[in-house]
């Protein structure tokens, strides 16, 4: 429940601005008050009397009014709400917010207030995909401004891909999830009472106590995976490599370090509905690992070092069998023919989904914060514009949600 929480509603100028009248109904239900600061141009898509109507208070829009100004009106304005909410958040807004300027008052209250902010973007895909829009929204991101949508779909402007504004329903989730992690409204947890195991990170395997094989992975996507698929309800183990990013909340985590001890707690985690391997396992291990530290001799040789095969953890997650989860994802890194070696992969592994990638050092994916994917399943493959990581782990996720939606809980077969 939302009851006695306030929205400060920011309407941009934006076709999708007549969804926040919807908005502003759907909040009211819930209990939680809502107040309007409207755009210039917003006002030319939705008029303020309808806004005043359904959220019942006047509707703000001039910075200069001497009535509001003699009491701070844009800083109570921020200082009188919980959240603030900017929906349809545009391209203009985003990029005068990246820009910390302060030329209207949505903009202004939006620099002045020191509460969460969420934005729903909302714009034609070439927009939403352009370097401008794309580099603002990650700054907007690092400075701690929460992001629901845009979704993929049909526009106004006969166009179609990511920039349709999130639908009124998924914002008020994304909203309650901000206000009141606890009541996330049961429409929104469409994986609740599903099992996942997730695994991320790279593995460390070790040559001797000190040294050790491993790869570049950060674990930023199969961490946002594994909290993605929680935020849906889902009840979520996260086996990670060692990693430098923080345990995401509402997580089971179990840390390893080489691949067999990945195998090993996957394997633990028992019946799963789905298994999403995005961990960067090393393919081998040494062959013999020294128990202590292998020692530099002078003028000798350097040791040769034997590798043997790790364990295939996606390929023994995919193995046909009782225990088989109803989806299994597994990840390809790779630095050339992308879709070639992820179609390649799918049927080697068995697993369901492959997310294909690119990883060699131009596309900065290793670390980076955004990804550029392609999904390839039994229905062919499908190219996703590249967008943050968060983005890749919530669009996966809502996928999963809606695979698992017509498959039984692993619960239920046993
Ligand atoms: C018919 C029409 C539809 C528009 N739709 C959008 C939109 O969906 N998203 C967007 O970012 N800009 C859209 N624009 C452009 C914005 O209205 C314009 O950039 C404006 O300056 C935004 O101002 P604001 O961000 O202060 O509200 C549209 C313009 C028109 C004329």
């Amino acid at each position: 429940m939302l009851n006695g929480k306030r929205v400060l509603l920011i309407v941009a100028g934006g076709i999708a601005a007549f969804k926040a009248l919807e908005l502003i109904r759907r909040l009211r239900e819930r209990g939680c008050s809502v107040r309007c600061v409207l755009t210039e141009a917003g006002a030319r898509f939705v008029t303020p009397l309808s806004l005043q109507a359904l959220s019942e208070d006047r509707v703000y829009s001039d910075m200069f009014s001497l009535t509001d100004e003699s009491e701070m009106g844009h800083i109570q304005l921020s200082r009188d709400a919980d959240l603030l909410v900017v929906a349809p958040a545009t391209a203009n807004v985003l990029a005068r917010m990246a820009a910390g300027m302060a030329d209207d008052l949505a903009t202004t209250v939006l620099l002045a207030t020191d509460k969460p902010v969420l934005a729903a973007p909302a714009m034609n895909v070439r927009m939403w995909t352009h370097a401008a829009t794309v580099a603002n929204v990650e700054t907007l991101r690092r400075r701690g401004v929460h992001f629901i949508g845009p979704n993929d779909g049909a526009m106004a402007c006969n166009e179609h891909g990511p920039g349709r504004m999130s639908e009124p329903e998924e914002i008020v989730a994304a909203i309650e999830a901000l206000l009141d992690p606890g009541t996330v409204s049961e429409q929104a947890r469409v994986l609740a009472g599903r099992r996942a195991v997730v695994t991320s990170g790279p593995t460390r395997e070790a040559i001797d106590p000190v040294r050790y094989i491993s790869n570049h992975s950060s674990g930023k996507q199969g961490h946002a995976i594994a909290a993605a698929l929680a935020r849906l309800g889902a009840d979520v183990t996260l086996v990670s490599g060692p990693v430098a990013v923080a345990d995401p909340p509402g997580v089971r985590v179990v840390h390893v370090e080489s691949a067999d001890q990945m195998l090993a707690a996957c394997l633990a985690a028992g019946r799963i509905d789905v298994a999403v391997c995005a961990a960067a396992v090393a393919d081998w291990k040494a062959a013999t690992p020294a128990n202590s530290k292998i020692k530099k001799k002078a003028g000798a040789a350097p040791p040769a070092l034997a590798l043997a095969a790790n364990p295939d953890i996606l390929a023994a997650l995919s193995t046909p069998g009782p225990k088989r989860p109803a989806l299994v994802i597994g990840f390809a890194a790779e630095t050339e023919n992308v879709v070639a070696n992820a179609l390649d992969k799918r049927k080697r592994k068995g697993c369901d989904w492959i997310l294909a990638n690119d990883v060699s050092p131009a596309t900065g994916t290793f670390g980076g914060e955004r990804n550029t994917v392609h999904l390839v399943s039994d229905a062919g493959v499908e190219d996703w514009p590249t967008m943050a990581k968060e983005e890749v782990a919530q669009r996966l996720a809502e996928r999963v949600g809606r695979h698992l939606g017509v498959v039984r809980p692993a619960q239920a077969a046993e």
